[in-house]
């Protein structure tokens, strides 16, 4: 299989490229700058993306690439509307006309966060900019391809990364520097590990799979003060033992970005099609050692 991987430098499309080589694909990542590894491909220029796609002819092409933080969807709408909607679906829309098989990821955002443990058949409600723009590119990606996109919602990512922004690395450091972190004890959802994301990624994309899919960790109601204690359990298993202060926060700011609080996803589908045992929050890689 050919891949083409558009931002193959973030925390899902860097485990996707690196699970697709493994496997032996032939694969093309892009970022917003080049590197040794990857190509330079700003995801609104199509024209740059369609000349990488005549040299490289993908088969598949996976955007994981988009405005992902949710503060600053809300401060910049339009950007967030350009880069989480138009662009990916003006690249969707391309790969439809040349026939060739396009993959989405989306979020949990797409829910108003009221109940938990959604399944894929549940009405999306989002109650932010980032939601609202990830639920139109779903409903736009799917009628544009006819069906055939792989949409996947995720939610709560981390594993290794070459930025080290995510969760994991966020306890990890304030415990290393034996800091006060506050953290949420309401807001709750399915930790994730980066690599079963592309691992399931290729499982679909290999049984020829379509439509929407929740590609999620298996406690989708673990808060995120829980998830802090189960990477402090890791962390103590790689001998570094627990100095950072963690602050339970119980409210919910008033003033701050609304985001679902009960976010957690179902994943009844994914683990019937394809069962998979997740990688535990607690079992750290060596990385993190
Ligand atoms: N992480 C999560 O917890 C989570 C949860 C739910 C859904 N998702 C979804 O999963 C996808 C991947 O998320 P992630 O956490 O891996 O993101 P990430 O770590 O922030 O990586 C984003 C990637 O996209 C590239 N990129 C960003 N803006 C771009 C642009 N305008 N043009 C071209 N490339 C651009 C970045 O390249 P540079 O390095 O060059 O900036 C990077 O390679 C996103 O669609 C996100 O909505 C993630």
């Amino acid at each position: 299989m050919r891949l083409l991987v558009i931002g193959a430098s973030g925390l899902v499309g860097s485990h996707l490229l690196a699970a697709a080589r493994q496997a032996g694909w032939a694969t093309l990542g892009t970022a917003r700058t080049a590197s040794a590894e990857l190509r330079a491909c700003e995801l609104g220029d199509l024209a740059t993306f369609a000349s990488l796609c005549a040299e490289f002819r993908p088969e598949v092409v996976a955007c994981a690439a988009g405005f992902t933080w949710a503060d600053g969807c809300e401060a910049e709408p339009e950007r967030s509307r350009r880069e989480n909607l138009e662009h990916p679906l003006a690249v969707a829309q391309f790969c439809a006309q040349q026939g060739v098989r396009f993959v989405y990821y989306s979020s949990a955002y797409v829910f108003d966060g009221a109940r938990g443990n959604y399944a894929e058949t549940d009405v999306p409600q989002p109650v932010n900019v980032y939601g609202r723009h990830k639920a139109e590119a779903e409903r736009r990606i799917a009628a544009a391809t006819g069906g055939d996109a792989l949409i996947l919602r995720l939610i709560h990512v981390w594993g290794e990364e070459a930025k080290g922004k995510n969760f994991a690395y966020q306890v990890s450091r304030a415990n290393r520097a034996g800091e006060e972190l506050r953290v949420s004890s309401v807001y709750s959802g399915n930790p994730t590990w980066a690599g079963d994301i592309a691992t399931w990624t290729l499982g679909l994309l290999q049984r020829e799979a379509r439509g929407c899919w929740h590609l999620a960790g298996e406690r989708p109601q673990l808060t995120r003060l829980a998830w802090a204690q189960e990477i402090l359990q890791g962390l103590r298993r790689w001998g570094h033992p627990e100095q950072v202060r963690l602050v339970a926060q119980a409210s919910i700011d008033p003033a701050a970005t609304p985001r679902p609080v009960a976010s957690g996803l179902d994943t009844s589908k994914i683990q019937t099609f394809m069962p998979l045992a997740c990688r535990a929050p607690h079992d750290l890689p060596a990385s993190f050692r």
